[in-house]
């Protein structure tokens, strides 16, 4: 499944602002690049409006997620959301910033964008909302973060947002994918792994030991104020 827009390139941008979650909700599934890469979630909820990207999920990843073919700001409306999940959603372009007009079986109009945002405002969770730059959605997501990245696309790099309802988290769902870019990620895939070779030959009384400093350094154990952030 290639989908024009689809995320299989940078999905990694967006695993790495991922908030600790219950529930993960990806509204616009499409090829769900993100959905298929990220760590699973005790519940994952894929939705789309088109039954075809449904039937497909239903034959290819039956296991990953429960599939909902619907409209998304319909079943953001309806969803009982207790805060823990994470919402995120990739929409069509916002028509203006499209260069190619019609790519979807299913087009997505102004109007249903800004029906859209107007949900994802409300909701009590993490959201991340991805797309170009435009007015409309600065002038509606007041207060929300933007982050952004350069993306392959069939005419060269264009560069692509992500909006946030929350702060940059320190603690992600899924640590796989840190690093900017394929060298960064590579270069500390290759310090974690020297590191844990070397943890793992300790002697048990010595990695004991290690871990104890550990969370004391850090304030890891429950009800323990003192000490660094673990993220400092
Ligand atoms: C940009 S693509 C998503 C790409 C996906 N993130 C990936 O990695 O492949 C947009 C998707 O939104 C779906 N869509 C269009 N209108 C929709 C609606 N009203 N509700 C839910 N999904 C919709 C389309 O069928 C399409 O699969």
């Amino acid at each position: 499944m290639s989908y024009p827009g689809g995320k299989g390139n940078v999905f990694q941008h967006i695993i790495n602002v991922l908030p600790k979650h219950r529930t993960y909700i990806e509204t616009h599934l499409g090829g769900g690049a993100v959905m298929r890469q990220k760590k699973a979630a005790a519940r994952s909820i894929g939705v789309d409006i088109d039954p075809i990207v449904i039937s497909e999920w239903q034959n290819k990843h039956p296991e990953r997620c429960e599939l909902v073919c619907a409209d998304a700001a319909q079943f953001i409306r309806t969803f009982p959301f207790s805060g823990d999940e994470v919402v995120y959603s990739d929409p069509p372009y916002w028509p203006s910033t499209r260069r190619r007009p019609r790519i979807y079986r299913h087009e997505y109009t102004e109007h249903q964008h800004l029906e859209l945002l107007n949900e994802l405002n409300q909701l009590p969770c993490a959201v991340v909302l991805s797309g170009y730059q435009n007015e409309a959605y600065e002038s509606i997501l007041t207060g929300w973060q933007s982050i952004t990245f350069l993306a392959p696309t069939q005419k060269g790099l264009r560069e692509e947002t992500l909006w946030l309802n929350y702060n940059l988290p320190q603690e992600l769902h899924d640590f796989t994918f840190i690093g900017g870019n394929y060298r960064e990620r590579e270069a500390i895939r290759r310090r974690q792994e020297t590191l844990r070779r070397k943890i793992e030959r300790l002697r048990p009384i010595e990695r004991a030991s290690l871990v104890s400093w550990l969370m004391e350094q850090y304030s890891l154990t429950e009800g323990q104020d003192e000490g660094r952030s673990l993220y400092a």
